[in-house]
């Protein structure tokens, strides 16, 4: 695949396969450890609950994963596309999936080299060739800037966040 946008002037992104599924979770867990809201614990625990979830939706079609390399060959970052499900609506965004990107990390010394930029350049272009007409995604701190540059806006989504004790008991 070659690089769109953004592209560094090194390296190539491909598409990851199953045998990608050792780096994709090494790449998430680190990508929870350094948004810092989760125990190293509670990470750890979900490595292998994401991994069997990985797989199956590779296997189902629904969870598309990049890599970036570089040019030996190196693994420096990588980012998913979840096609999520989506209600039915009229119009436009009547889809039954709706592409969402996630799992987004860079190495930290390949960092500020538009690794990031470039996959979701790549990410956004894969959605658009599909006829997809919008993609969902939820920023950290870090990623904030990328996804705004690449033209990503805030929606009407809205939340509210339950004590543990409801949660619990459902
Ligand atoms: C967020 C994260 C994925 C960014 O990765 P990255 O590869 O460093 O991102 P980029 O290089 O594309 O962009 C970072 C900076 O490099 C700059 N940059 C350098 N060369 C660039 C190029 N050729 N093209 C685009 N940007 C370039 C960008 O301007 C950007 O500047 P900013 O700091 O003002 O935003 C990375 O910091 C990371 O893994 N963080 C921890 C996990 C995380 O937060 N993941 C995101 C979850 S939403």
């Amino acid at each position: 695949m070659r690089g769109a946008g953004p592209a560094p002037a090194w390296g190539r992104v491909r598409r990851a396969t199953e045998r990608d599924l050792p780096l994709l979770v090494r790449h998430r867990h680190r990508m929870f450890s350094d948004i810092g809201r989760r125990t190293e614990r509670e990470i750890t625990a979900h490595d292998r609950v994401y991994r069997a979830w990985a797989r199956r939706g590779m296997r189902g079609r629904r969870f598309f994963a990049f890599v970036v390399e570089a040019p030996q060959g190196r693994a420096v970052g990588s980012g998913a596309i979840w096609l999520q499900p989506q209600q039915p609506r009229p119009g436009r965004l009547a889809r039954p999936t709706m592409p969402y990107i996630m799992s987004m990390y860079t190495e930290p010394d390949a960092r500020s080299r538009g690794v990031a930029s470039w996959l979701v350049a790549e990410m956004v272009r894969w959605a658009s060739e599909r006829g997809y007409p919008r993609i969902f995604l939820h920023a950290s701190a870090m990623g904030r800037p990328i996804y705004q540059r690449a033209g990503f806006e805030n929606g009407n989504e809205m939340r509210l966040e339950l004590p543990d004790r409801v949660r619990r008991r459902r």
